[in-house]
């Protein structure tokens, strides 16, 4: 029999992807939003990718009774936890914003989960290890104290997984995700962050496209090769199908103990410099930049080993710098397109 997964914040950028890897593995997926952060465009991309519509629920996962009778309505085999708010900075300025929705949200999830025996796949993030003492990270290596209420909200939820599977005998992966970029090969479904964008990628294309004026790299006086930040970017598309593996490992019961963290990342460090220059060779295009003074919070150096992921999923990033960079420009003139024709 087909299994029903949930994918909570499903139309946003990562949930959009994971529910196209899932329902290509032969999952059924219910998507469920409350589109507090998108727009209709990703789910029309992920309805279009695979040629049918799939269930949508607008749902707010801050309200139990919504979120319980969402759980009666479907069996659901697993949730995928993404409902969240992701902005660093927003977070520092409305921490109790962030508190109760990040927070709120998850609890829920998890008392519906418990109620319905249902496994939960939390998104975490690279930002738990804060500024590791060496890189590459593994998952032994230590969480340090949160930065922000963001990566707060991250610690937290990890912990209250946790203490639900040992608990309940419920059974949770949390996935800490480093540099998820780029978009769905088909360029239908990809990141469409709000006003002026936070992350590196979105304003790269930005910039190539004549949105912005300018990227500003934010520190070329680092103690790395040239200068710059290195990070583990990792294709969107890759990091999605990594989900459709913790997934299957849990409906399986495959799973070694029933609370597991994998790092989703390539293992490759790469420079904010190296992924300009590898921007503009690919897409055959000059990027407007210049150096700028450091942001702070910006950690110097950040990578995964991925090898535990790889033994025991059976996953491993198979996309190079290159190709993911190809896709996010692909995106970004699809959007273009779209915005010419709905003038
Ligand atoms: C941040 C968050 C991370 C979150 C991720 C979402 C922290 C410390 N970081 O990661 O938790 O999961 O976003 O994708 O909480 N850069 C520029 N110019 C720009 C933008 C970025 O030079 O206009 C540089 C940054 O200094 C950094 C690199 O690009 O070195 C990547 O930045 P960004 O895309 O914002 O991701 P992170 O800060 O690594």
């Amino acid at each position: 029999m087909k299994k029903t997964v949930l994918v909570s914040g499903g139309a946003g950028f990562i949930g959009s992807h994971v529910t196209v890897e899932l329902s290509q593995a032969g999952y059924d997926v219910v998507i469920a939003d409350n589109m507090s952060n998108c727009d209709d465009t990703n789910y029309k991309g992920v309805c279009a990718i695979l040629g049918r519509k799939l269930p949508f629920e607008n749902i707010d996962f801050c309200d139990a009774a919504a979120v319980s009778a969402l759980f009666d309505k479907y069996t659901i085999d697993a949730v995928i936890h993404f409902a969240a708010y992701k902005a660093v900075g927003e977070s520092v300025a409305e921490p109790l914003m962030y508190y109760k929705n990040n927070l709120g949200s998850f609890l829920n999830v998890l008392e519906a989960s418990k109620n319905h025996g249902t496994h939960v796949l939390f998104s975490s993030s690279a930002t738990v290890y804060g500024e590791p003492e060496k890189a590459p990270v593994t998952e032994e290596s230590p969480r340090q104290p949160a930065t922000s209420p963001y990566g707060n909200t991250k610690q937290m939820c990890e912990d209250f997984l946790r203490d639900c599977v040992k608990a309940y005998g419920m059974h949770g992966i949390a996935l800490r995700y480093f540099n998820p970029i780029g978009a769905h090969p088909s360029a239908l479904i990809g990141e469409l962050p709000r006003g002026v964008p936070n992350n590196l990628v979105p304003f790269i294309t930005q910039t190539a496209a004549g949105k912005r004026e300018c990227l500003s790299i934010f520190g070329n006086d680092y103690p790395t090769p040239d200068g710059t930040c290195l990070r583990d970017y990792i294709d969107i598309t890759d990091l999605a199908k990594a989900h459709v593996c913790a997934v299957t490992r849990m409906i399986e019961n495959r799973m070694d103990e029933p609370y597991e963290i994998f790092n989703v990342g390539t293992g490759r460090p790469v420079s904010v410099l190296e992924l300009v220059n590898a921007f503009e060779k690919v897409n055959n295009l000059k990027l407007n930049y210049r150096f700028a003074a450091r942001r702070p919070g910006d950690v110097v150096g950040i990578w995964a080993d991925p090898s535990l992921a790889e033994r025991k999923l059976g996953w491993k990033a198979v996309r190079t710098v290159e190709e993911t960079l190809a896709s996010a420009w692909a995106w970004e003139k699809h959007l273009m397109e779209q915005a010419l024709q709905d003038k």
